[in-house]
């Protein structure tokens, strides 16, 4: 028996699933699934075949012609959930198992229509990565096996229907006011990208294959906001190939979605706050479209390669940023990652393994060891490679490399033999084993220089020491450069110069949640009353965890603010998804040490 990734009960000498067939009825009182999946071998197989599940009722087992299939589910792991182990009779190739999701299911977060945009009809979404896939679908649930599917969906006629999948029609459900959306994935993709989402949904086209989805109080908003998106597609498929992936679309979730986007194929998922009016945040979806390469071309093997889909992703991102705003901008997104990762070595601890690229998470629930480490760590590894090679030798190795492996999962040793095999001694003279396999960064690491990040530093620090920066040098600066002033001021300010701060800058009306959250995170720190109204509106709405750690983090630094971070957390997590609210428990829990 080989079990290769820490996070599945897949077992290399069993049988693959190549297809999923999904038939799934989506139950808005009830909130769970209920509904059968047949998963197709690649060949006809018998003998014992373990699943992943995860909180799920499983009612039958059957293989292709009917026989029922003995099948036993062993009491879950609270981390990768209960094996679920089939015994196939002979001549096996496909099984159906009828089985109902658990209200509590981790991929699901549902929506009563009043926590919606429009409060008049429910909503609900899917978060499968990193392993929650088996919390909506008996599976190997694992990214080595990778499956094409197809589903019937449905849900209440007043509703639509997406998925990470092409949209195959629909037709009127048996059950009356029901409706049956259709859809195919003829690419094998791991199943950490299979997603569904469902609410008052209306689109917007933004280009012959690209289209935006949102309520309909949001979607022109959205259209505006993402209007690039066809110019990001070009330069993309430039650098690194063809978009294999016929067509991108996005859909905008409620603020509550712990993340800020999602690369599910062909429908990539994304938080609200990124719509910020001015199109100032558009690299997160410069960030998950370059996953259509790096991430769900070529797939990490397990959550121990992770680096190998961020830290791609975030160099790719930003190669796509400078080809269309220019390289100055992404020096600074380049300086913003740089605090990030900082701050995620220090939370760790620089000698902790989770500082490494390669892990070693067995044992180890794959959310709780989410950092920036895999993105601006791996960023800079893969710059590091691109520099010692020059940009144009290391454009042809991305593009050769992508070509190798799509549609494949590798891990970093793969990785590694490939570059040794195409830019011999580069591994080598770039220390590619201090990146991947020690703590902490290298001290070759390269450095991002900008006359703006200078002057920005600069600014910061003559403002703590009291010295404001001229109205005229401010009024050049643009978002990313007024989120960089910020992240450098000190993390305590005197009244005097937060009350400036905000006149100056107009801070709290800000649509730009970076710079919404910075300036609340160094107003709660430094216990800045008049802001505290501001922060439980934001905290009661939005659920994204990246602004929900720095700025309860914040709130624990005074007996005030802490009380009210009690108070806002009581009243607020019911809306949480459960992955936030572990973040807020966490970081609560510190809170009196
Ligand atoms: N794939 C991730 C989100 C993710 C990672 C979900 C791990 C679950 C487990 C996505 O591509 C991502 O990185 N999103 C970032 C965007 C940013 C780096 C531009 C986010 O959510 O903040
Ligand atoms: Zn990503």
């Amino acid at each position: 028996m080989a079990q290769l990734d820490p996070h599945s009960n897949y077992d290399t000498t069993q049988p693959r699933t190549r297809h999923i067939r999904l038939n799934w009825f989506v139950d808005f009182e009830r909130h769970l699934i209920d509904g059968s999946v047949v998963l197709e071998l690649e060949n006809p197989s018998s003998g014992y075949f373990d699943l992943d599940t995860k909180a799920l009722t499983i009612h039958s087992a059957s293989a292709q012609d009917g026989r029922a299939v003995a099948c036993q589910l062993d009491d879950p792991d609270p981390i990768l959930g209960g094996r679920l182990r089939l015994q196939l009779p002979d001549g096996t190739t496909s099984i159906t198992i009828r089985y109902t999701t658990s209200a509590e299911a981790a991929a699901l977060q549902w929506f009563k229509p009043e926590m919606t945009l429009g409060k008049r009809l429910p909503f609900v979404y899917s978060q499968c990565q990193s392993i929650l896939a088996r919390s909506i679908v008996p599976c190997q649930d694992t990214p080595r096996v990778r499956v094409s599917y197809s589903a019937a969906v449905t849900i209440p006629e007043t509703l639509t229907a997406v998925m990470s999948a092409g949209p195959a029609g629909n037709r009127t459900g048996e059950a009356s006011g029901t409706q049956t959306f259709l859809f195919e994935m003829p690419q094998p993709i791991p199943p950490y990208l299979l997603a569904i989402a469902a609410g008052d949904l209306q689109s917007r086209d933004l280009s012959s294959r690209a289209r935006v989805w949102a309520e309909p109080g949001m979607v022109d908003k959205a259209a505006y906001e993402f209007d690039e998106v066809e110019r990001m597609i070009e330069v993309a498929e430039q650098l690194f190939g063809p978009y294999e992936w016929d067509r991108y679309d996005m859909l905008v979730l409620p603020p509550a979605f712990p993340y800020g986007g999602m690369e599910n194929p062909r429908m990539t998922f994304v938080t609200p706050t990124i719509i910020a009016g001015d199109r100032s945040l558009v690299d997160v979806i410069a960030h998950e479209l370059a996953h259509s390469w790096t991430g769900n071309l070529v797939t990490n093997a397990s959550m121990d390669h992770f680096w190998l889909n961020e830290g791609f992703t975030t160099w790719a991102e930003r190669r796509i940023l400078d080809a269309l705003h220019g390289e100055e901008s992404s020096a600074l997104r380049w300086a913003v990652g740089q605090k990030v990762l900082t701050e995620s070595i220090t939370r760790f601890g620089i000698d902790s393994p989770l500082t490494k690229l390669r892990t070693d998470l067995r044992g180890v629930d794959p959310d709780d060891a989410f950092s920036s480490v895999p993105y601006e760590k791996g960023a800079r590894f893969v710059t590091a490679m691109e520099r010692q090679v020059g940009r144009e030798r290391f454009g042809q190795f991305m593009r050769k490399y992508i070509e190798t492996f799509r549609f494949t999962s590798i891990t970093t040793e793969e990785f590694i033999a490939f570059l040794n095999q195409e830019l011999p001694g580069t591994a080598a003279a770039v220390e590619a084993d201090a990146w991947l396999y020690e703590t902490g960064m290298p001290s070759s690491a390269p450095v991002f220089k900008s006359e703006k990040l200078d002057e920005l530093t600069a600014a910061a620090k003559a403002f703590a020491d009291g010295i404001r920066p001229e109205p005229k040098q401010a009024g050049g600066w643009d978002s990313n450069s007024l989120l960089i002033f910020l992240q450098n001021l000190p993390r305590q300010l005197d009244r005097e110069s937060l009350g400036w701060l905000d006149e100056n800058f107009k801070l709290t009306e800000r649509g730009n949640y970076e710079i919404l959250i910075e300036w609340l995170t160094i107003a709660a720190g430094s216990d800045y009353e008049p802001i505290f109204g501001r922060i439980r509106e934001v905290l009661l709405k939005v659920g994204r965890m990246k602004y929900l750690r720095p700025l309860y983090s914040a709130l624990g630094h005074h007996p005030r603010t802490r009380s009210l971070a009690g108070e806002i957390y009581e009243q607020g997590k019911a809306g949480y998804h459960i992955l936030s609210r572990r973040v807020v428990e966490s970081v609560m829990e510190k809170f009196h040490e």
